[in-house]
């Protein structure tokens, strides 16, 4: 395998068969990251920016867009937990690791992984704008547009995603498939909503 390539799906054994449909390959989404890092890259000229992502699901996809941006930029990571499932549907959540810098009058770059009913992310957004950056722009490498209970102004768009539960790229379903190159949708007989 060269540097750089992924593996086939089917070496991914058992956790390939749990998926019934690869809708976007390993190579496809290395294209789009990119070109979403070449646009980036020319945005931000001159203005060092910092990129934030929160953990877990967001690190191959920053590890990557990371790679492609080509003027000086930072990097830094949140984690929260979110609360039981009443308040969950609020989009309340708990900051369980906030960021190590300061980003008042810096120009962040929020990257998320997928948004779906955009509430985790209102509610993160928020809260960094309190901090008073110089701006604040949301780059996610999807979104599920038929979701959405809060309009967010995303700036960076990778893929549009149907109204479907996918995993692969950091995308989990109990922890499992954060590994695959590539994005597609569980089995049916392997997802079980809570
Ligand atoms: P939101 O507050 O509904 O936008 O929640 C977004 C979060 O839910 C994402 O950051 C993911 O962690 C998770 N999520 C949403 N859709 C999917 C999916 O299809 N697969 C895996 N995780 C997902
Ligand atoms: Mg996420």
């Amino acid at each position: 395998m060269k540097m750089g390539s992924y593996f086939p799906p089917e070496a991914y054994g058992e956790l390939a068969e749990g998926i019934s449909q690869i809708l976007f390959s390993a190579d496809e989404i290395q294209a789009r990251v990119q070109a979403l890092g070449r646009e980036i890259s020319h945005d931000y000229e001159g203005c060092r920016p910092i990129l934030v992502g929160v953990l877990k699901g967001v690190f191959p996809f920053m590890a990557d867009l990371l790679r492609t941006i080509t003027v000086p930029v930072e990097v830094d990571f949140m984690a929260i937990a979110s609360y039981n499932s009443d308040t969950r549907d609020l989009g309340f959540v708990r900051l369980e690791k906030d960021l190590n810098t300061p980003i008042e009058g810096r120009h962040v770059l929020f990257v998320e992984d997928v948004i779906d009913t955009g509430l985790t992310l209102n509610y993160l957004l928020r809260n960094l704008q309190a901090r008073n950056p110089a701006t604040l722009k949301v780059c996610s490498l999807f979104c599920k547009p038929q979701r959405r209970l809060v309009q967010i102004p995303v700036r960076y768009r990778g893929f549009d995603l149907p109204d479907k539960f996918v995993v692969g790229y950091g995308l989990d379903y109990r922890e499992l498939y954060r590994n695959l190159p590539f994005v597609g949708l569980l089995k049916p007989e392997v997802f079980q909503p809570d």
